[in-house]
């Protein structure tokens, strides 16, 4: 069959040009929301009386029918159609005859590319919000397991402060449910309804929009119509907290390297999540927290790719925008592989607390309380913060941690010092003497787990869904 728009042309389509822009082998994915939206739209005809309800039937059959052929493998892909939409209307055609050629009334590709991409984006971001759900569980749960492990804190990738194991999970538990929030926000800007805008001014008949919108439960209508064959914003908006959360998660796998090697020796991950050296017998590799730190590096990118194909883009559509259908399921495909591979490989971690409560021991992680001992017996910070220091220089030089140096020794950077340092100079007591809003003592932390668990078990019912 020709081409639907070939009647203006006087010549066909030279192969190479067939080839270079046609975007079948991308956007054939959103067949079932294209075929959706055209079923909506020839109600919207017939309701308009446009077209009869007879022809509106056949239509549907006809749409029906090339749906089951596409998901049954029986339909032929053709670069010569372009696009998914030109494929089913041709079809459409071949299959219900002439009639076939009145869907495309009140219509342009414009309006529907721009339905058919927000219907996918707001199945794909709740499936998402859905996994970042689950993986929220997953956190929770290993903060309850590890509400007695300590490790050290870091700054500047240098020993600071004890903090609790749990802690530092429900500090990722903090930074995806931020995530969560930050989809959730888009859908409703994701779910606005553009078809009747059509090419870029609208249409001639007398289309009732909101009715179309109620068939494809779109909460609302787009306002205007240059905009809403225009704007790209919901798929930026999206790719940028994917990117964000992938920011996360790259923090997260660094981490995980980090503690896997023999340097750390906090964790060991699962064999089943690790690969081998094909020439080192004795490798363990962390394939799978790399993977996510290097796909980081492509759902930025794509962010990138698409900002960047935008902003110079006059009203309304141009062709460069058929390019934001690859970064955008391709950014879906990745988060959505990181954040399943994730779920299912934490819980299998080993959590090695002896070597993380060594670590925590050593290298002077109680100066700072050692300072705050002194503030409480009357020494002002900075000066208490110098003798501290002094302290810790004499200790390096004997080879020795603070708490491991005698009372007189103590006493000779200041005489307020008594034998009750020792104490203060704990790791269990540093920890939960951080108790002040947000800090990492345990009955803080069970608060926040407790708090967490609560949150989650309300969300459970109200997570967003969109039927398809
Ligand atoms: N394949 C096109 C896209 O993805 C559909 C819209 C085409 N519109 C047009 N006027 N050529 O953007």
């Amino acid at each position: 069959m020709g081409k639907l728009w070939q009647g203006r042309f006087s010549e066909t389509t030279a192969s190479v040009v067939e080839a270079f822009t046609a975007s079948i082998q991308v956007d054939q994915r959103l067949y079932a929301y294209d075929i959706q939206g055209s079923i909506a739209h020839c109600q919207t005809l017939a309701k308009a009386s446009i077209i009869t309800e007879a022809e509106a039937t056949e239509i549907i059959l006809g749409l029906e029918a090339i749906k089951q052929e596409i998901e049954e493998g029986r339909f032929r892909f053709n670069d010569s159609l372009e696009d998914i939409h030109m494929h089913i209307e041709s079809r459409l055609v071949e299959i219900v005859g002439p009639v076939g050629r009145k869907l495309h009334t009140a219509r342009s590709r414009n309006d529907q590319v721009a339905l058919d991409v927000r219907m996918f984006l707001r199945v794909a971001t709740c499936d998402v919000v859905r996994q970042l759900y689950r993986l929220q569980q997953v956190l929770v749960v290993l903060a309850k397991k590890h509400i007695d492990t300590i490790l050290p804190g870091y700054t500047h990738m240098q020993r600071a402060q004890p903090v609790l194991l749990s802690h530092h999970f429900m500090a990722y538990y903090e930074m995806f449910a931020r995530d969560m929030a930050r989809l959730e926000d888009c859908l409703p800007r994701i779910n606005v309804m553009p078809l009747g805008c059509a090419a870029l001014a609208g249409t001639t008949y007398p289309i009732d929009r909101s009715y179309t919108a109620k068939l494809l439960d779109f909460a609302e209508v787009s306002p205007n119509s240059i905009d809403g064959v225009s704007d790209r914003d919901f798929i930026l908006e999206f790719l940028a907290c994917a990117g964000i959360c992938m920011i996360h998660f790259s923090r997260l796998s660094e981490e995980l390297i980090l503690w896997s090697t023999a340097e750390f020796g906090f964790i060991e991950l699962p064999d089943a999540y690790a690969t081998g050296s094909s020439i080192m017998p004795q490798k363990k590799n962390p394939d799978v927290p790399e993977l996510v730190r290097g796909k980081t590096a492509t759902v930025i990118g794509n962010l990138m790719a698409l900002l960047t194909m935008m902003k110079s883009l006059p009203l309304a559509y141009n062709r460069d925008m058929q390019e934001d259908k690859a970064p955008l399921f391709d950014t879906v495909d990745t988060l959505t592989a990181c954040i399943g591979v994730y779920i299912d490989m934490l819980p299998e971690i080993k959590f090695k607390a002896k070597t993380m409560l060594q670590a925590a021991s050593s290298g002077f992680l109680d100066a700072t309380d050692m300072a705050d001992y002194l503030v409480s017996r009357g020494v002002a910070f900075r000066e208490a913060h110098h003798l501290v220091g002094e302290a810790v220089r004499f200790a390096l030089t004997h080879k020795k941690e603070l708490h491991q140096l005698t009372l007189e020794q103590l006493q000779s950077f200041s005489a307020l010092i008594e034998e009750d340092i020792y104490s203060i100079l704990k790791t269990r007591q540093m920890i939960e003497r951080r108790s002040s809003y947000g800090g990492t003592a345990g009955k803080n932390v069970r608060l926040a787990i407790a708090a967490a668990e609560k949150k989650l078990a309300q969300k459970k019912d109200t997570l967003p869904h969109f039927g398809n």
